[in-house]
């Protein structure tokens, strides 16, 4: 069984600063090292070496160490060495064998932790096949499938995490972000609150609701939330397409509480984003299917191979990571002649709209520029020409047929699809970053971050030690380049 290492738990929150000195992310690495059969005096000698070059070393087993290394090859022995002469939580320092400590001097500074430096605890057997307590922190080091085994936590989860969201409350709202994605990433049922206790990222009042909800079925609080006027009409406003929580609110505000009210009110202009979004509503509100989302790709496919024999077409998004559902489609588009994705794009949507099956289009040109890189605004959108459509598919061309509302008769939906179409040699970063899902971005961006002091964004991967971007030509080159396992499409359903 795998065990992952429990990084140590940080006061740092999501939101510090970025550009922390040098210094003190060094110190944030202290190193312990372990006496057995290394012997006094070379253990010693390591010590002096490592101060020497700046590396914090501490000399007790304390919560204080982050990194114990080892030269003891036999892991259940110095396992149980550790458990014997440590009271502290093991589970949040990296063990180590000394090749991790012989690169870092080399070096001259920590090297980021891989599989292979690991000295890993052999566990015994357990009830389940993962152990709560080898679950990790980031959910880039966990493996998340569609298939979720604690929906009815989760959705509770979800609930809480969007009406702190609503209520600007944005660390609350990613604390329980974070948690529902721990809980889904289980490959077993959570049946009792004890097993939660284990688990990163559910603090004591999380633990309390997921009693709250075994025992009861239900969670008070989360009920008083969906049945809350305020929280119900933002969610219903920000259903529409082209509707941000800060109109939603503007509306909300100025006691507009339908859809009704919002079209009659005589003051209000609806941009042609929101116009499309209201007359579209029931299609687009609508689940896409994975046979409407290939039927697209294959209408799309033929317009980009009209324009370019040399183009390429990629399904992204949610659709890559195994959903049988989506809210829209993604693609990204690329040609390997430098300088014009841009054209593609535009050529792509005219070619949509002489099919007559462009309903409405939202083009943004390119603003990426590799000299204004790294940027450390890692949350916001990034910079690569790109369009949100709403296209007109016919029901003839969906095998099996099209997902229709009750009643409905007509031949043909709504559906929203984004393209995105980056610089060639920019492909994998941006194939990374739309995969998704946004929990799993998030915690990527996070991990580089924090655990490798690199920025890692859908344009690039810079190196802050190195101080130097990265090159990569596929997924896999950029979690090799951050010393994560890779973690398939499918499993990054975070
Ligand atoms: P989506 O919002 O389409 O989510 O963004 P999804 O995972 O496919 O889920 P559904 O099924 O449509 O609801 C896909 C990914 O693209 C990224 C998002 O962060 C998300 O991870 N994205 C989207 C960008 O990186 N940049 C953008 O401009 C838009
Ligand atoms: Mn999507």
């Amino acid at each position: 069984m795998l065990r992952w290492p429990h990084p140590r738990k940080r006061l740092r929150s999501e939101e510090a600063p970025l550009a922390g000195s040098e210094k003190a992310a060094f110190g944030d690495v202290h190193i312990f090292l372990v006496e057995r059969k290394m012997g006094r005096s070379r253990r010693s000698f390591l010590t002096q070496l490592a101060r020497s070059k700046g590396f914090v070393v501490e000399d007790v087993l304390s919560d204080a160490v982050t990194h114990v290394v080892s030269e003891d090859g036999e892991a259940s022995s110095l396992w149980a060495w550790l458990k014997d002469h440590s009271r502290s939580d093991l589970s949040r320092m990296h063990v180590l064998d000394i090749s991790w400590f012989t690169d870092s001097m080399k070096e001259k500074r920590p090297v980021a932790v891989e599989t292979k430096h690991l000295i890993q605890d052999v566990l015994p057997e357990v009830s389940t096949p993962t152990s709560a307590a080898a679950v990790s922190q980031y959910a880039c080091q966990r493996r998340t499938t569609t298939e979720n085994h604690n929906k009815n936590l989760t959705d509770a989860f979800e609930v809480l995490a969007e009406n702190y969201e609503f209520n600007g409350m944005e660390g609350q709202c990613l604390a329980f972000r974070r948690a529902a994605s721990v809980l889904k990433s289980l490959s077993w049922e959570v049946r009792s609150s004890e097993r939660v206790h284990e688990l990163p990222c559910l603090g004591e009042t999380m633990e309390e609701l997921v009693e709250e909800i075994l025992q009861y079925g239900r969670s008070f609080e989360v009920n008083k939330i969906l049945s809350d006027e305020r929280y119900q009409t933002l969610k219903l406003f920000t259903s529409v397409f082209g509707v941000g929580l800060k109109t939603a609110e503007k509306w909300y505000r100025r006691g507009l509480r339908t859809f009704p009210d919002v079209l009659e009110e005589p003051s209000i202009h609806l941009n042609r984003m929101q116009q499309s979004g209201f007359l579209h509503y029931g299609d687009i509100s609508r689940a896409v299917s994975k046979a409407e989302a290939q039927a697209l790709g294959s209408i799309i496919d033929e317009a980009v191979h009209a324009i370019t024999p040399d183009g390429t077409l990629t399904l992204t998004g949610g659709f890559r990571r195994g959903k049988d559902f989506g809210h829209d489609v993604d693609f990204i588009v690329t040609t390997p002649e430098r300088g014009q994705e841009e054209r593609l794009l535009t050529s792509i949507i005219q070619h949509l709209k002489q099919q007559g099956i462009l309903l409405f289009s939202d083009y943004q040109s390119s603003s990426f520029d590799m000299s204004k890189l790294p940027s450390h605004r890692f949350e916001a959108m990034d910079h690569f020409a790109k369009c949100f459509l709403i296209l007109r598919l016919e029901g003839r061309e969906v095998e099996g047929g099209l997902c229709r509302a009750e009643g409905d008769s007509r031949d043909w939906r709504a559906v929203r699809v984004d393209l995105v179409s980056p610089p060639p040699d920019r492909f994998a970063f941006t194939l990374l970053g739309w995969t998704g899902s946004r929990q799993f971005e998030r915690d990527l961006r996070r991990f580089a971050r924090l655990e490798r002091r690199m920025l890692l964004d859908n344009h690039a991967l810079f190196d802050k030690t190195k101080k130097e971007f990265l090159a990569a030509t596929t997924e896999k080159d950029i979690f090799a380049h951050l010393g994560l396992e890779y973690i398939e499409p499918w499993q990054r359903n975070a």
